[in-house]
Parts: structure tokens; sequence; C-alpha cells
């Protein structure tokens, strides 16, 4: 799959070339879980697993899209019905559908455009497969209509498709990761501030390796669960009389803590507050040279999350615990949780614990009756481009 895939199945769906091929990155989170939806920090780095797509004005009034995974399905609706509820809009075409409306609200004026999309980045294995479709979308309508907005606008508008077209609560990490990550790098990303720091991360150069584990457990924001947390943040900040949780510094916690009315909120806030602090550590030893120093970080994070904010499941433990046994330096979910990956920090001179890893997972996978995990290595790629 590759940007030629995509221009040859726009060429054959629609008899003439694109005017542009644009692609767009999965992210994973190195660390700073559920904590943009609180202006705390996230640090994710983009994948080299990507979403294409071939772009061309249409001489009509209708966007049509197609997806090379249904390239039979030309899915064809009037420019006037692409708006939020629409009935003219349902399932998968509503991330690209939903990307060109939040271009079109800016209030530029935008042409009709035909796409073919081809996407390498799996949906429900937590790799943000939606904020790829969004942020390859919106680069290609803008570019389209002679509009080149900046990676930290093509997020914005991309987040805006995703939550008031799609309708998915998701906070600004997701879509800032595709569209700002560069190759080499994890993201700094103040969500408080809105500023991205590219921090050069290099994991073969120490000797490590980055590996996911999809569970294959399909995650989705959509049922409910993700939402609670994001209220329950609210809730608290409010009680605590802050703006966002990113304003209770880690040594403000125990005080914090004691004016909350329940275990449960407690607990929520216990997370995001640490999860802050961490992110903080994990940077700090990135610049210092000592990216094996992290492992620690990353696995008191997915503890954080699995017994502090209960967005883990037995499939993600187990990988997280196994890796942890064959040993990986550090191991947490990453993504939104309740299913989707883990990523493992790994040693990779030898190959070795790579090699462990790759044989325990699916072995301690296989024992629990579990589906059968997918297993790949990930380095730090370039966010949104043009490709053509
Ligand atoms: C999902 C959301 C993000 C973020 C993560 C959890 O990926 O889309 O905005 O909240 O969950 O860190």
């Amino acid at each position: 799959m590759s940007a030629s895939t995509a221009a040859d199945l726009f060429r054959r769906t629609f008899g003439r070339d694109p005017d542009g091929v644009f692609s767009a990155p999965g992210r994973v989170n190195l660390i700073g879980e559920h904590t943009d939806y609180s202006g705390g920090l996230v640090l994710p780095f983009a994948i080299d697993a990507r979403a294409q797509l071939a772009a061309g004005r249409a001489d009509s009034s209708r966007v049509r899209v197609v997806s090379a995974q249904k390239p039979d399905e030309v899915v064809s609706v009037a420019v006037d019905d692409i708006w939020p509820g629409s009935p003219a809009v349902t399932g998968w075409p509503g991330y690209l559908l939903g990307a060109f409306w939040s271009v079109r609200e800016t209030g530029r004026p935008v042409e009709p455009v035909d796409l073919v999309l081809d996407s390498q980045v799996p949906s429900g294995a937590g790799l943000s497969s939606s904020a790829a479709v969004e942020c390859a979308t919106v680069l290609a309508v803008s570019a389209l209509s002679g509009y080149r907005p900046d990676p930290l606008t093509v997020a914005r508008l991309a987040q805006r498709a995703e939550n008031d077209f799609v309708g998915v609560p998701c906070g600004p990490m997701d879509q800032t990761a595709s569209a700002a990550c560069t190759e080499g790098a994890v993201l700094l990303f103040d969500t408080r501030s809105g500023t991205v720091e590219n921090i050069p991360f290099d994991p073969a150069a120490h000797g490590l390796a980055v590996l996911v584990v999809d569970t294959r457990v399909a995650h989705s924001l959509a049922d409910g669960e993700y939402g609670k947390r994001r209220a329950s943040c609210e809730r608290a900040a409010h009680r605590l009389g802050v703006p966002q949780l990113r304003d209770i510094a880690i040594g403000d916690l125990p005080a914090a803590l004691d004016r909350l009315p329940d275990d449960e909120l407690r607990r929520r806030v216990r997370h995001v507050v640490t999860e802050n602090d961490r992110v903080a550590g994990t940077v700090e030893l990135l610049r210092a040279g000592r990216a094996a120093g992290i492992g620690d970080l990353l696995t008191a994070s997915h503890a954080s999350l699995r017994d502090d904010y209960d967005v883990s499941c037995p499939e993600l433990d187990l990988a997280v615990d196994t890796a942890l046994a064959a040993g990986a330096l550090g191991a947490r979910m990453t993504g939104g949780g309740f299913g989707g990956s883990v990523i493992a920090l790994v040693r990779a001179e030898t190959n070795g614990s790579v090699g462990a890893i790759g044989d325990a997972v699916p072995a301690a996978f296989a024992e629990n009756g579990y589906t059968s995990p997918v297993l790949r290595s990930v380095t730090p790629a370039q966010g949104a481009r043009q490709e053509v």
C-alpha cells in the first residue's frame, strides 16, 4: 500500500489523474495518557503506518469518496448535505466528509473533491487510524482549495471533525501527533498552552526498540467510558476550583485529594496529576540522553491507568506483564485503552528481547484463550505531508 496504490485506484475510479496525494500517520503515545483533555502533557510519536489519500478537484457539487478496502463502492454526497448529523453521511466516509466540513467551516471557499483513501493504520488498535484519515483529508481539501494550513491548524481542524462531526469527544493529542510529529522525535505537546516541541528520540541509537502489541481487542471511544472519564476530570477540577486538573501541581496533590468527596474521583485525579509528572520525568531523561532509563516511568503509567483510571483490560495487562517478564525495560497501554495496543521498550542489541517478547506474548495469549496479538516494531516517523 502506498501513494501509488491510492493514485492508481483514483485513476481507475475517476478516469483521470489526482491533483495530489497526501498522507498522515497513525501514532503511539510514549507516555502522558488521558491527560490531554485536562490541559496536561503528552508525548506521542508518529509511526510509519500511514493513511494515503489521492485527491482531485471535482467537476460537480458533490464530494465522492472511495476506500481501497471497498474499491467498488463510490460514496457520493452533495456538498449541501455535508453537515453534522446529516442522514446522507453514515459509516467510515464520515471521517473524510467531516474533515471536508471542518475546512469549509473556516469560512474559506472550498472546492468539491474526489478522494481515494488507502490506509495502512489498523482501525480499533488504538493507533489513531481516524486521526490519520482526518489529517490527510484536511491537508488535501485545503491544498486543493489553495490553502496551506500549518500543522497545528491541520490538527485543530481534524479534531473538530472528530468532535463535532463524527461525535467523539476526544482530546487534541491524536490529531496533533498525526499533523505535527517529525521523523526521529517524540512530540512534547503541552495541551494547556497549545505549544509543541519535537524532542529527538532514536531508540536504535541507544540499542533499544519500541514494540507495539496490538491485543486485537477492538477499542472504541464512542462507547461512553471515555466520555465518563472526561466528565469526572471536569467535575474534579470544578470542585478543586481550578480551570483544569493540569493546574494541580504534584506537591499539592495530597491536599487536593483530601478535598474530593469519593474514592473514585480521588483515583482519577491522582492518575492525571502523577501522569503529568511522569511525562516531565521522561522528557528530562530523554534530554539527558538516558532513553533506557524511562522504562520504569512507562510501567508506572500503566499501573496508574489500570488501578486509578480503570481504562485497562485483561488482555492489555497480560501483554504488559508478559513483556516485562520477558525482559522489556518498561511497558504500558497506549491510547484510550479498553483494548487497543501496548508499547514495550526493549533492548535491541542482539534482537534477544525483541525475540523473547515476540514469542512470550503470543504464547501467553494462546494459553489464556485470547485472540492472537499482532506485534510490530515502530520508529518515530514524519507527520502529515503532501506526497505528490
Ligand atoms: C484517545 C483520544 C486522545 C487521548 C487518548 C488518551 O486516543 O483520542 O485524545 O485522550 O485517548 O490519552
